[in-house]
Order: C-alpha cells, then sequence, then structure tokens
C-alpha cells in the first residue's frame, strides 16, 4: 500500500508531466504566437519572440495562479454586491447586502466591479503572455469544485475561493501606520489588528443564505467584514509584485510586473479609506466587534482612520531616514509568503490536498527563480 508521501510525490510527478507536455505543445505553436506577440506588445519581433527564463516563467505563472484565484474572490463579491454587466457578467446582485456595502461608501459597487475586471484582465493577459513565449500558463479549473453562496443573487457554481468562513488579519491597517517599525527590519515584531475579533473566528464576508440579511446589525457586520478584507486582499498583491520583479531577469517581464503591481496598490488605497468607514458594532449573532478605531483609548495615529497615506518608515537600514514605502517588500521566499497568508486568511478552507500542492509548487518555483540582470 501507498504512503501518503508517496502519493503526493506521484501526483507532483504527473503534473510536472503534465506541465512539461503543456511546454512542448506550446513551443510548437510559438511560431504562430510571434506575430500575436509583435502586435499585442508592439515590440520587435526579435524582442518579443524571445524565450521567457525559467525563472522568469515561474515568476509569471505563480501570478497568474494568484490573479485567478483573486478573480474567482472578486467575481463572488461582484454577484452579490458590485455591479453585474457585460464587463463582469453573472449573479443577480443582493439588495440587502449591496446597500450594506453601501454604508462603508456609496461607490462600492462600482468599486467592486472594477477591481473584479482588474484581476481578470491580470491573469489574461499573464496567461497570454506566458504562451506568447511558448511557455506554460496558469489553469486551476479542476479546483473549481467549492460551494456558492445560497444567497439570492449567487450564481450555482463551482469556486476555487471561500468567502464564507474568513479569518481576516487586519494587521496590514497598524502596519502602514507605525512610523517605527518595518516588516522588512523586523521580522518578528507583531502589529496590532485593528479588528482583532476578525482575527479570532470564521467569519463570512458574503451572505451565506438569505438568513444572513438580517438582524441589520449582522448583515452591516458581513459587510464591514468584507471592507477589511477587500483591503486585505490587494495589500498582499502590493507587497507581492514588488517582492517578485526584484528577481525578474528580462526587462519585458520586470515592465509587467511593474506595472501591474501599482494597481493592486491603488486598489489597496481605495479600499483602507472605505474600511475607516465601517460602522462600529457588535454582530449580536456571534459577538464580533468593530471597534471605534479613532477612539482616544487607542494609540492614536496607529489606528486613525484617515491616516491613509503610508506613514515614513525605516527602509532599508535604520541609518537612513524614515522613507514612505510599501512594506514589506523583502523577496525572499515572498511567494510562499502569499501563498500561506491567503490560505492563513481561510480562503481555500474545503480545497483538495492536490490544490495546495500546486499552490506549493508554483510558489516554490517562483521563489527558486534568481535575476540573471
Ligand atoms: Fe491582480
Ligand atoms: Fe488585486
Amino acid at each position: 500500500m501507498k504512503t501518503n508521501r508517496e502519493h503526493r510525490m506521484k501526483a507532483r510527478h504527473t503534473r510536472r508531466s503534465i506541465l512539461r507536455a503543456g511546454l512542448v505543445s506550446a513551443a510548437s505553436a510559438t511560431v504562430g504566437l510571434r506575430v500575436l506577440t509583435t502586435e499585442v506588445l508592439g515590440q520587435p519581433a526579435e524582442e518579443s519572440s524571445r524565450r521567457l527564463s525559467r525563472g522568469d516563467a515561474a515568476i509569471l505563472r505563480f501570478l497568474a495562479a494568484l490573479e485567478i484565484l483573486e478573480t474567482d474572490l472578486w467575481q463572488q463579491y461582484n454577484e452579490l454586491g458590485g455591479v453585474q454587466d457585460d464587463e463582469v457578467p453573472g449573479g443577480g446582485g443582493s439588495a440587502a447586502y449591496t446597500a450594506a456595502l453601501e454604508v462603508l461608501d456609496p461607490d462600492m459597487p462600482q468599486y467592486i466591479h472594477d477591481n473584479t475586471e482588474d484581476e481578470m484582465t491580470h491573469f489574461e493577459f499573464l496567461n497570454a503572455y506566458l504562451l506568447s513565449k511558448g511557455a506554460q500558463p496558469a489553469n486551476l479549473d479542476e479546483f473549481r469544485t467549492l460551494p456558492s453562496s445560497q444567497a439570492t443573487g449567487a450564481q450555482q457554481l463551482g469556486r476555487l475561493t471561500n468567502l464564507m468562513q474568513l479569518t481576516v488579519d487586519t494587521s496590514w491597517w497598524t502596519r502602514y501606520r507605525s512610523r517605527t517599525e518595518n516588516p522588512d527590519l523586523d521580522p518578528k515584531f507583531t502589529f496590532p489588528q485593528a479588528v482583532p475579533g476578525l482575527f479570532d473566528g470564521q467569519f463570512p464576508a458574503i451572505p451565506r443564505t438569505d438568513d444572513d440579511l438580517k438582524p441589520p446589525d449582522h448583515l452591516q457586520a458581513i459587510a464591514n467584514t468584507a471592507g477589511f478584507h477587500f483591503a486585505f486582499i490587494e495589500q498582499g498583491g502590493t507587497s507581492l509584485y514588488p517582492s517578485l520583479a526584484q528577481r525578474t531577469s528580462a526587462p519585458e517581464v520586470l515592465r509587467i510586473l511593474l506595472s501591474i503591481g501599482p494597481t493592486e496598490t491603488m486598489h489597496f488605497q481605495t479600499w483602507q479609506d472605505k474600511a475607516g468607514n465601517a460602522p462600529v458594532l457588535t454582530d449580536p449573532t456571534n459577538g464580533l466587534e468593530f471597534p471605534d478605531l479613532n477612539s482616544p483609548l487607542l494609540a492614536g495615529e496607529d489606528f486613525q482612520t484617515n491616516l491613509i497615506m503610508p506613514e515614513p518608515v525605516p527602509f532599508l537600514s535604520r541609518k537612513f531616514p524614515v522613507c514612505s514605502i510599501i512594506r514589506p517588500t523583502a523577496t525572499r521566499g515572498a511567494a510562499m509568503g502569499a501563498a500561506n497568508a491567503l490560505t492563513a486568511d481561510g480562503l481555500f478552507l474545503g480545497q483538495s490536498p492536490d490544490f495546495f500542492e500546486l499552490l506549493h509548487d508554483l510558489a516554490a518555483d517562483a521563489d527558486r527563480a534568481r535575476s540573471d540582470r
């Protein structure tokens, strides 16, 4: 009888074989794609037809996989609380949930829609670019197995991510407000949570059924949870792109990371502004508390809601003057760090061991990339 480990090894071997087979078939299509690449990228054929280094391909493939996962979760938010239209089709909206989100900002549905569309274009572009270089794109379709929300407005189809049992880390709130601690310089420092309750339990960020639409403070707590989760997701991308950019080899791949990354930051900036508008309340069904972040009882500037510009902080070394920066941006282990953070968030609760193994493999391959610049 095979041990679990042997099973995993076999699965990994099989997947790697499929990946290799994919690389071969993709390579045979490269000639035809050269024309496409030139047209799409507007680059001279000699430049754009150059093969990717193994490291660049691994970085782009891992990012494409994460963008597919982001698209899946944003799509679920959009179906219930965004704008359902030709650009982001699917779902019929939940009027009550949408109204609760609009308490944070009347433009929330439009922002949710646009963030969803952005993620879709990120993964579509990254996969098309990989293919144009004869490299294997990311594909997670076999893992679309998690249940949809049963609330009115959600499509009924298999999902990659679970928004109904989240444990949201809200320490990004104080990390970007701290003037003294940078996770890259102080990896052991624990940044306080903005909403400690969200990091201590499992909470829905979308209504699971129509029963979640009442009482009002329960529904508002779900919308508040979504508000903090939006920023959690996008601060992750904000750090991931600059972290991985440091290990790209081709200037064009660097350009891709430098061009997509800041859009994640634009999302994050918007969402952290909106999260600061989440009403102070306690969910009567489970005791989840959203505190008054401007209370004089909290440590002032580390929590103040309108401090949404990154506070200057020590960067690279404390011998330099403080600097307003994205944090963290250390490159070592950045891909695995991102995969682990999303896993700890509860996004993948219910996924199969094969899913986690693939995510782990993609992250490990990206983390092995070394710049040859
Ligand atoms: Fe993205
Ligand atoms: Fe994003």
